[in-house]
């Protein structure tokens, strides 16, 4: 009986999770940023196991990162701007994860110019979404 009560108040937990605000994006961003520095480090002790746990860091962060409340529940006009941004984010996330999977294939094989050729397009999705959402 106890364990049905703890179920029932994990999923009510789950069902009315907290929105995604400001606060919690620039916790991911900090997130992230900090796994970038934890695979660089991976490539200049090559040591593989701290650029596996460094890409799933990133991963990880950069599948929460969505346009916050606040700007979700904007005006109908706003709103039209925000489903691009949205957009946009998607087709990032998508980059950012297949360029981490090819980081670890290619470190795996022994080929580190690659693995450091895809974490430098990784750092050019970061950027190009902080050149066009300076104001977000
Ligand atoms: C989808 C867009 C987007 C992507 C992709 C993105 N960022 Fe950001 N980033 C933002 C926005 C927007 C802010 C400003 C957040 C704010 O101040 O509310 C930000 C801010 C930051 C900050 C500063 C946080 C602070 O304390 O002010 C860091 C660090 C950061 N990003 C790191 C990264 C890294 C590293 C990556 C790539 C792995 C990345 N970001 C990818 C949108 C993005």
């Amino acid at each position: 009986m106890k364990n049905i009560i703890v179920l029932i108040i994990l999923t009510g937990t789950a069902l009315f999770a907290a929105p995604y605000t400001k606060q919690d994006r620039i916790n991911d961003m900090h997130e992230m940023a900090f796994a970038m520095n934890t695979i660089q480090s991976g490539f200049f002790y090559n040591n593989y196991d701290t650029i596996s746990e460094g890409i799933e860091h990133l991963t990880q962060a950069i599948q929460r990162v969505k346009p916050p409340l606040e700007e979700v529940e904007e005006t109908d006009v706003m709103a039209r701007y925000m489903n691009n941004k949205v957009q946009m984010t998607n087709k990032i996330v998508k980059k950012i994860n297949q360029k981490s999977l090819t980081i670890l294939q290619r470190y795996k094989s022994g080929d580190s110019q690659q693995a450091i050729q895809a974490y430098d397009k990784i750092l050019g999705q970061c950027m190009k979404c902080h050149r066009k959402t300076r104001n977000w």
